[in-house]
């Protein structure tokens, strides 16, 4: 996607230096760093405090962290115990997003394919590569197939802005290109379709107001940032046409994890006969898993991420304490939105049903 007119993604292969580099999103919105990922630590400490974020993104990350395993310094070439541990310490980065563990696992066993250590390292790398265009490819379906949603309602409309909530960041930061539910949006936007975006601003860390909101406006996509707790009043007066969410974890049965909050938001849509759409590629699906609430781990982090607000403040960026420093904080920073409050995923097969039957029909090889 453009920023400034300059082609950029979240996360990419430098072919001069030959290094990984990403975009630091923690200095998002006030500053644009990037940041090369030499060794398993850079791409852990990556991936556990958010320079990266978002499911595909860490997906892709982890696939990349597999090559950089095995080019970084003191590297123990072909070996298959070295290359196995690395791999399970940058699993364990963090706990929620089904990508991670899928392209992690995906490049691992690209590499063992091989033996000798050159071919181990290129298989590892043209894995990784191929992880981020196939899902830059995806997004752009995802867009493709939501997009018609969006018209549908455009139409009832009369051409009147089609308003549409959206909740953390699950834009092209969060994945390689389009983002998965902003894909429809950017496709129905470039389709001349009049739309307006909501955009929670997700806290703790804001990844609405810092990210959706600065990749929207670059883009050129009308929006309003509003508080996580204005969606239900909104939705009751009319304001709301459709919400669309992302998710990290989603089972076959169509419980769909996603930033915490998430799970109210479909609730007061829900309640108030508004659609909810959670877009997705299908590396994001739990296959093994059917019961979302008792079977997708939930992260919880450190409670300082509520406790300080940051933002800038005299031209640099800022930490500002709110609450009493001796309160208990906790911070839950996924929560499940059961099946039954879903209208439909939107996937890179297509648009469907949030029930185990027409999510197999869409991913017929995953039935068992
Ligand atoms: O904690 P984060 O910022 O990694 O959480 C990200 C989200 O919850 C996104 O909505 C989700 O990954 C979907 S991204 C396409």
């Amino acid at each position: 996607m453009k920023v400034d007119g300059k082609d950029m993604r979240p996360i990419w292969f430098d072919l001069t230096s030959k290094t990984v580099q990403v975009i630091d999103q923690r200095a998002l919105p006030h500053k644009l760093i990037i940041k090369n990922l030499n060794t398993v630590d850079d791409t852990i400490y990556a991936i556990k405090e958010m320079v990266v974020r978002g499911a595909p993104l860490i997906g892709a990350t982890g696939a990349f962290g597999v090559y950089i395993s095995l080019v970084q310094k003191d590297n123990k070439g072909a070996d298959n115990e070295y290359l196995v541990s690395e791999c399970k310490r940058l699993k364990n980065a963090r706990p929620t997003a089904m990508n991670l563990f899928w392209g992690v696992d995906r490049v691992l066993s690209a590499a063992l394919q091989h033996e000798p250590y050159e071919k181990r390292v290129k298989a590892a790398l043209d894995e990784a590569l191929a992880i981020t265009e196939e899902e830059a490819i995806n997004c752009r379906k995802i867009g493709e197939y939501g997009m018609p949603i969006i018209e549908g309602i455009s139409r009832k409309k009369n051409g009147e802005p089609v308003n549409i909530l959206t909740h953390c960041n699950a834009g092209w930061l969060a994945c390689i290109e389009y983002g998965t539910a902003t894909a429809p949006i950017y496709t129905a936007f470039d389709n001349n379709i009049n739309v307006h975006v909501w955009v929670d601003e997700t806290r703790p860390l804001n990844q609405g107001s810092r990210l959706t909101a600065w990749e929207l406006g670059k883009y050129g996509v009308n929006h309003t940032i509003i508080t996580d707790n204005a969606g239900g009043h909104i939705m009751q007066h009319g304001m709301v046409d459709l919400v669309i969410v992302g998710t990290d974890r989603t089972t076959r049965a169509g419980d769909a994890a996603n930033k915490i909050g998430t799970y109210l938001k479909a609730l007061a849509a829900k309640d108030n006969d508004i659609p909810f759409y959670v877009a997705l590629p299908s590396s994001t699906f739990d296959w093994d898993i059917t019961d979302g609430i008792a079977d997708i781990p939930i992260e919880e982090r450190d409670p300082d991420e509520i406790r300080y607000v940051q933002g800038l403040f005299n031209g640099k960026i800022e930490k500002m304490l709110v609450p009493p420093l001796d309160s208990n904080a906790a911070n839950h920073a996924f929560d499940v939105t059961p099946a039954r409050l879903i209208t439909g995923f939107i996937t890179e097969k297509g648009v469907c049903r949030a029930n185990q039957q027409d999510i197999m029909s869409l991913f017929p090889d995953k039935k068992k």
